[in-house]
Formats: structure tokens, C-alpha cells, sequence
């Protein structure tokens, strides 16, 4: 029972199934380093997993997450599974799912894009989820799963 070496929370969000390794990504993109007036945020890294040999998880007190910030866990941890908790039980639980389209959560990688200089919402084209590839709407650009996690 590794989940028992990180307390349960009581109401809030848990961030299951991410890959070992992307725990503080998942925390950077979420913004939930620069929570002031936030609760509680706790990591657990290279926990035993059956289904992926080892896992990262993230429980945020507190918070419930938009259906943006879902789509950029998805980017960065596709195996991922949100569990909303209510007076400490999961009332809700789902896989995260890779959007076909993505709009507004990523910057384009092409340092000439018009989504940089003009006030349009970037929008990218998913080509491929596994590997993660997509392709900007505007100037064609294609960016891989490196440059994707750089630009969330
Ligand atoms: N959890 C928590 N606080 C709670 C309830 C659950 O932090 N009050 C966490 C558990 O530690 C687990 C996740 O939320 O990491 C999902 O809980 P649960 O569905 O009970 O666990 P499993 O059945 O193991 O989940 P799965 O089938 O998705 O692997």
C-alpha cells in the first residue's frame, strides 16, 4: 500500500497514473508553486504502480481543476487519473484524455508565429498522441513532445 505513505486529503483533487518523473511538471504547469493563499500541495515521486512499474502523484487540497488545466496534464502526463475528493472520498474519478484540438494552453515554438504578435489564441492540430506531435494552426510548425512541455 504505497498510497499510505502520503496522507490522504479531505477535500480537493488527486493526480493518479502520472509517469515517474513528471510529478513537478504537473505542479509547474498547474501553477501551484506560486499559490500564496493555496492549501496543502503534496508530491509523491517513484511510487510502486501494477500498471506502470513506478508512478508519480499529486494531491492538491482545495482545488478542482478546469477542463484547461485537465487538457494540460493530459500533455504532460497522458496515463494520468483525476479523482475528486469530497470529505475524504473519491466522488469522481477519470483518465485523462490528449484533445484533438488544443486552443490557448500552448505557445508556438516558432518565434516568427503571428500568435506572438497578434492577439489571436494559438490553436494546434494533434498529429500523433503517442508520440505526442502537433501542428500550429497558424504557421504550420510541427513541435514534438520536448518542445511542447517547454511551451505549456
Ligand atoms: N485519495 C486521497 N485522499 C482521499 C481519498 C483518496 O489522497 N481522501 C487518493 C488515494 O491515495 C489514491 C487516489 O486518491 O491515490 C484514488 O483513490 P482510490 O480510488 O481509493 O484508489 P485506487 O482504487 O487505488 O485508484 P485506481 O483504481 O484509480 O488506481
Amino acid at each position: 500500500m504505497a498510497e499510505l505513505k502520503v496522507s490522504a486529503i479531505k477535500e480537493g483533487t488527486v493526480i493518479d497514473h502520472i509517469p515517474a518523473g513528471k510529478g513537478l511538471k504537473v505542479i509547474q504547469i498547474l501553477g501551484l508553486g506560486e499559490l500564496k493563499n493555496g492549501g496543502a500541495v503534496l508530491l509523491a515521486m517513484n511510487v510502486p504502480s501494477k500498471k506502470l512499474g513506478r508512478k508519480d502523484i499529486v494531491k492538491v487540497e482545495g482545488k478542482f481543476l478546469s477542463e484547461e488545466e485537465v487538457n494540460k496534464i493530459a500533455l504532460v502526463a497522458p496515463t494520468a487519473t483525476v479523482n475528486i475528493i469530497r470529505e475524504y472520498k473519491v466522488v469522481e474519478k477519470f483518465k485523462v484524455e490528449i484533445p484533438d484540438v488544443i486552443e490557448g494552453i500552448l505557445k508556438c515554438g516558432n518565434p516568427n508565429c503571428i500568435t506572438h504578435y497578434e492577439y489571436v489564441t494559438p490553436k494546434f492540430y494533434v498529429i500523433s498522441k503517442e508520440p505526442l506531435k502537433v501542428r500550429c494552426h497558424y504557421c504550420e510548425r510541427t513541435m514534438e513532445e520536448e518542445e511542447i512541455l517547454a511551451n505549456l
